[in-house]
């Protein structure tokens, strides 16, 4: 019997968290060897030679340039040009389903979702979707919500979540066909890091924007700084989704704050892995209610001390018992902060770099859980088994 044959379809081939996560999860499900996986894009980019790199077949179908890279506030709003080209890339998109012969699609993102709840059907598929956004007003427009909400219902077969947080935000009848798969890390993150104790580089680590908390770390740094004179930062990540005027932004901010001496910018970088290693401290500092949060993941499993934002999936990850303390507390596996409260954040830094032992102590526990938690034959399993029990029943694997 020949192997199911599934296709990934991806708004974009900018590495975000999802597509971190998509190709971390093709990698081991291609070393697998389960299934015959496919992956379509609908803009060109570095996604597209990191999948092929790992064997997995990936192409490139194109969408006009301003649906892939708008935020999902401005698509509302610049509607009916973009449903215009939308339109039109409807029935490319049938045909490709069609011609890839794959026996279930899967949509890594909330723009493919849209496009896979109309073209899937049309191509006689059945898919599901791998989601890795809340579907909350606090994370998405009111309307979008609204739409995806309905889509989760009416749409996919199975839909796999990245936490419970997110999973929550699915209405009860999505909720039954629901999975869910945490992001995992393959075995390389789990190397333990080393970290110079002398000059302590406290960094947040991710794509440059407003909702990831670059602003609030500097001006909780700004605090930190004043009563640590050996402490420096480091902002690692650029702008992936338009968001360059924020970029900008951060840079004059830190001048005016006056820790532009103290804080590193690094931009873009290809080895981000890297240097979170060599972090003293990572911070999440999101305002916004994460779903999952891989780069804390990645600290965790690298023995990197870690404080966060308690709200979405981050208080499942750090603590999976735990509930809001107050202001600022500490779990066995971390720091937890009230998402954007500054003063807060910069009182747990500044604690946890006090006690450089107990923050270790912290990370090694840290480090345990996500060997346990978050590895990614753990998300594979969870993953393969959502996907077979969404193919029709001769084609699922036993
Ligand atoms: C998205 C979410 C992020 C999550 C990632 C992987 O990027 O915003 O929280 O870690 O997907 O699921």
């Amino acid at each position: 019997m020949r192997l199911p044959r599934v296709l990934v379809l991806d708004h974009t081939a900018r590495e975000g968290g999802a597509e971190l996560a998509l190709l971390r999860l093709g990698e081991a499900l291609q070393a697998s060897g389960s299934f015959e996986l496919r992956v379509l894009l609908f803009a060109d980019g570095p996604l597209v030679s990191r999948l092929s790199a790992v064997g997995i077949r990936t192409g490139v179908l194109p969408l006009a340039g301003d649906v892939v890279t708008a935020s999902r506030e401005r698509l509302l709003a610049g509607g009916v040009r973009s449903a215009a080209s939308a339109v039109g890339f409807l029935p490319r998109l049938v045909r490709a389903i069609r011609g890839s012969e794959a026996d279930l699609v899967i949509a890594n993102s909330l723009k493919s979702a849209v496009f896979a709840f109309v073209a899937a059907p049309l191509a006689g598929r059945r898919w599901v979707w791998h989601l890795h956004d809340r579907l909350a007003r606090d994370y998405l427009p009111a309307p979008l919500v609204l739409i995806m909400r309905l889509m989760a219902v009416i749409g996919p077969r199975t839909i796999v979540v990245n936490s419970r947080a997110t999973l929550q935000t699915l209405p009860s009848l999505a909720r039954r066909k629901a999975a869910l798969a945490y992001p995992g890390l393959p075995p390389e993150a789990f190397a333990q890091a080393s970290r110079d104790r002398a000059e302590p580089v406290v960094g947040i680590v991710g794509r440059i924007s407003p909702t990831k908390g670059q602003r609030e770390f500097l001006r909780a740094a700004t605090l930190v700084a004043a009563g640590n004179e050996h402490v420096r930062f480091a902002v690692v990540g650029g702008a992936l989704f338009g968001e360059h005027e924020y970029e900008a932004e951060l840079r004059s901010l830190a001048g005016q704050l006056g820790i532009a001496d103290r804080v590193e910018f690094t931009g873009w970088v290809s080895d981000a892995h890297a240097r979170l290693r060599g972090l003293a401290l990572l911070v999440h500092a999101s305002p916004v209610p994460e779903p999952f949060g891989q780069v804390i993941a990645e600290a965790m499993a690298a023995g990197v001390p870690v404080v966060a934002s308690a709200a979405g999936g981050v208080p499942e990850i750090l603590d999976e018992h735990g509930r809001a303390e107050g202001p600022w507390w500490t779990t066995s596996l971390g720091v937890l902060v009230r998402a954007g409260d500054v003063p807060s954040l910069a009182e747990a830094i500044a604690f946890a770099l006090d006690d450089p032992q107990a923050a270790d102590a912290r990370a090694e526990a840290a480090r345990i859980a996500a060997s346990e938690r978050f590895t990614i034959a753990e998300t594979a399993a969870a993953v393969s088994g959502a996907w077979n029990g969404a193919l029709p029943r001769r084609l699922a694997v036993r």
